[in-house]
């Protein structure tokens, strides 16, 4: 493989389905390079064979062979933790799938690890670098919707049934929608609307019978006063859903509906097809008087690219993370307060991690 000589370079741990696509985009930027995968199943071999870089089945074995400036960590959830401390311990710079880590004992070891070696940890809360979640960050920071009100939230999908074929996937305490899924919205919540402070959860498996959860409502309150509430479900056809509207990724089906719509005593966005409802300019304020729609252009782009390059501007010292590794702590924090009240049928302060 040839790359520019001063490419930042980059080992994938963990070449699954979301890594796999990591290390083709890290092979396609000649911004940085891909110089190994590691991936405990040896069919893996076959993704490294495609990028034409060296494939190891350890962690161990790949270190001991390379390198790396930095690694981006996309085994299980529940790997995090450990092969972040291990890259740490080499000086190795890691880009940490979401969540950080499957448990809050684990996230804070990764959290110390970093503390201590100085590398930087980046968690792949990727939705932050689209450029339709900026926006509507900087609409509500602009005060185009006056002080937040609230937050209703649509994350309603069908997953294919092989997607349960992983075993992982299906078992707490990495599996379900909660920790694999909605994590995204409630890290976006977070992005957007600041911190969560408490959740109250219902779940059910009725539509799936697994282990995990298919469905959630969830009722939010957020430090700053303003409410949310969230109906997910990942086993029903409906248009409803970021995967389906924010037209990030080709793997999904895409539509033109909206998944979240943000409230404020100024005016109202419909997100993420980027419309602010509000009274006009002269209009009088009150439900018999008309509101104006206006819609702001936002060029879509793909934000794991995005995400990739913040993390080369990371390594070479001229960024610091957008989501560090306590941000990506207290995005699982909410999480798991989630599957807490879920469980036992009250509401659950979350902890500030
Ligand atoms: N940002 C996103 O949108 C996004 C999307 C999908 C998955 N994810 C996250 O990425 C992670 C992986 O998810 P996935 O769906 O790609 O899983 P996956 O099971 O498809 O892939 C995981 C890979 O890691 C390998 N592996 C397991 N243990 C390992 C170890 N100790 N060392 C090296 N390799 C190991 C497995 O063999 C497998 O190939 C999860 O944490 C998930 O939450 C994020």
């Amino acid at each position: 493989m040839h790359h520019h000589s001063d490419a930042t370079t980059l080992a994938v741990i963990g070449a699954g389905s979301i890594g796999s696509r990591h290390a083709e985009l890290v092979s396609q930027q000649d911004f940085c390079a891909l110089v190994a995968i590691c991936d405990s199943d040896p069919q893996v071999e076959a993704v490294a064979n495609r990028c034409g870089v060296p494939f190891y089945r350890t962690l161990g074995e790949l270190l001991c062979h390379e390198q790396p400036q930095g690694a981006i960590i996309a085994t299980p959830s529940s790997a995090h933790a450990d092969t972040a401390v291990a890259c740490a311990q080499q000086g190795i710079h890691v880009l940490i799938e979401k969540p950080i880590a499957d448990t809050l004992t684990a996230a804070r070891r990764v959290i110390d690890a970093a503390q201590q070696t100085g590398i930087a940890v980046l968690v792949g809360h990727h939705r932050r670098h689209n450029r339709l979640l900026r926006e509507a960050r900087e609409v509500i920071q602009r005060g185009e919707l006056g002080p937040l009100v609230g937050v209703s939230v649509l994350w309603a999908i069908c997953k294919p049934t092989e997607y349960y074929d992983l075993a992982w996937r299906r078992q707490p305490p990495s599996g379900g929608p909660a920790l694999i899924n909605l994590i995204h919205d409630l890290d976006s919540l977070r992005f957007l609307c600041g911190e969560i402070e408490e959740v109250y959860a219902r779940a059910s498996s009725a539509a799936r019978q697994l282990e995990v959860e298919d469905s959630l409502a969830i009722s939010i309150g957020f430090a700053n006063g303003m409410l949310g509430s969230i109906l997910a479900s990942d086993a029903t056809p409906s248009p409803w859903s970021y995967e389906a509207t924010a037209g990030e990724n080709p793997h999904y089906f895409h539509t033109a509906e909206n998944c979240y719509h943000i409230l404020g005593t100024a005016g109202s966005l419909a997100f993420p097809q980027m419309e602010i409802w509000r009274y006009g300019e002269s209009a009088q304020r009150g439900w018999q008087f008309p509101l104006t729609r206006h819609r702001l252009p936002v060029p879509r782009g793909d934000p794991l690219i995005a995400q990739l390059a913040h993390f080369c501007r990371v390594l070479n010292e001229t960024e610091t993370p957008l989501v560090d590794a306590r941000d990506g702590a207290q995005s699982l924090a909410v999480a798991l307060a989630v599957l807490e009240s879920a469980a036992s049928g009250r509401p659950v302060t979350v902890p500030a991690t």
